[in-house]
């Protein structure tokens, strides 16, 4: 039945299975992170959507999920995404890229391929960092990128450990760490994705989808500036030791000094006083700060501009200054083969991105990666307001099941 259904018919179907799983009423959109209740449900679902199609699903020692067709090897062609999201985050953000790719295997099997390599679905923990920090947790560990014992050690804001969030989730936290043996057996991956800005847009306001060239450096700093907490109405001006007004001064100069950079972005995008009280001068603030720029190395020298304005205004007022990088990521290029064919084959523009992925952490280890993006009119993203409309993402379904089914090249039947 499966196969005989019109793809909008199950599109609609998944996609209103997931409506309902992680609203956040507070803030709107979406909040689902890495092993909470939100993302245990996506992730059984996840897995019965799979069994259901006949594919053998795994967990790997990192909790990634892989959904198999035909028997796990080297050469696998695999395809997927994520399924959580930032704090009140849109619905197609990582979803999308789920949905798209179980939806391919589906039209992959309408087709009557016969694929002549395994064919994998994966869905990667934590890509947003929306719990931990790091952000491509599931992927930095299967490669590598992130080091065991420093994500183990990584805390929620309630003060929960990565590790016991883990174990909750049914995943043994020592054997969590790089996976050389798995990784070497993905022969290409394709990630399918919303658009995230309006780059598609600019290059062809007809196109439904794009390929992607390019991912930018990014990173995540968290500033810790310490002063002296105290009484909002008796504290005289010259008394203060208060943390907020460096704290203030990295949101500014985050803004101006990303401004004198073309092309770089600077945002502080959360904040947080202790005491957070409305008649307390705070004891400390914590700030994050995610700047994006060209290469590492730019992306640094941006980084400690803003950090050095914030160390004069500490300076002036009296408090202390600690600077934790939480990620660093730098410029990845996807793979120019795979992407100038699909973009040919397709007839789509190919783009760059300002937001990081899981091919980016892959493209980065050496592993032929290729993303599709479906178009967002809006371009608006991680946001409530992110959309894409039914017809695009058909058409991304499509796209994505003819560029996996040139991979794995199977007989038509
Ligand atoms: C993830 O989507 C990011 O770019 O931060
Ligand atoms: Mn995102
Ligand atoms: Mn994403």
């Amino acid at each position: 039945m499966m196969r005989t259904d019109p793809a909008g018919s199950r599109f609609a179907a998944l996609w209103s299975d997931l409506a309902a799983i992680g609203r956040d009423g507070r803030r709107g959109g979406y909040s689902r992170h890495c092993f909470d209740d939100a993302d245990l449900q996506l992730r059984e679902w996840f897995t019965e959507q799979s069994e259901r199609r006949g594919l053998d699903v795994e967990v790997d020692r990192n909790g990634n999920i892989w959904a198999w067709w035909g028997t796990p090897g080297p050469g696998a062609v695999v395809t997927g995404s994520h399924l959580d999201s930032v704090p009140g985050g849109g619905a197609f953000d990582g979803p999308l890229g789920v949905v798209s790719a179980l939806l391919a295997i589906d039209e992959l099997k309408v087709r009557g391929t016969r694929p002549a390599v395994p064919v994998a679905v994966v869905c990667f923990v934590e890509e947003e960092g929306g719990r931990f920090g790091l952000p491509c947790l599931g992927s930095r560990l299967l490669t590598g990128a992130a080091d065991a014992d420093v994500v183990r050690r990584l805390h929620d804001s309630d003060a929960v450990s990565m590790a016991d969030a883990a174990r909750r989730a049914g995943i043994d936290p020592r054997r969590v760490g790089a996976d050389p043996d798995r990784l070497a057996l993905i022969g290409a991956f394709l990630e399918l994705h919303v658009e995230q800005g309006r780059l598609l847009h600019a290059a062809d306001p007809a196109a439904a989808i794009g390929v992607g060239s390019t991912i930018v450096a990014h990173g995540r700093w968290r500033i810790t500036v310490t002063g002296e907490g105290n009484h909002a109405g008796t504290t005289a001006v010259p008394d203060r030791r208060d943390p907020m007004i460096p704290a203030a001064s990295a949101v500014l100069a985050a803004r101006r000094i990303a401004t004198a950079h073309p092309g770089a972005v600077a945002t502080v995008g959360r904040l947080q006083p202790n005491p957070g009280g409305s008649n307390v001068i705070a004891s400390s603030v914590q700030v994050w700060l995610d700047v994006r720029h060209g290469s590492a190395s730019d992306t640094a020298a941006l980084v400690d501009e803003i950090f050095a304005e914030v160390r004069i205004q500490a300076r002036l007022e009296g408090c202390d200054v600690v600077v934790h990088r939480e990620s660093m990521s730098d410029q990845v290029t996807l793979d120019p083969a795979l992407g100038v064919e699909l973009a040919e084959e397709l007839g789509a523009p190919v783009i760059g991105t300002g937001a990081g992925h899981d091919a980016g952490v892959l493209a980065a280890v050496g592993v032929p990666a290729a993303m599709l993006f479906v178009r967002n009119p809006s371009g608006v993203s991680h946001a409530p307001g992110e959309h894409a409309e039914t017809a695009d993402c058909l058409a991304g379904v499509q796209a994505l099941a003819d560029a996996a089914g040139k991979l794995v090249d199977g007989a038509p039947g």
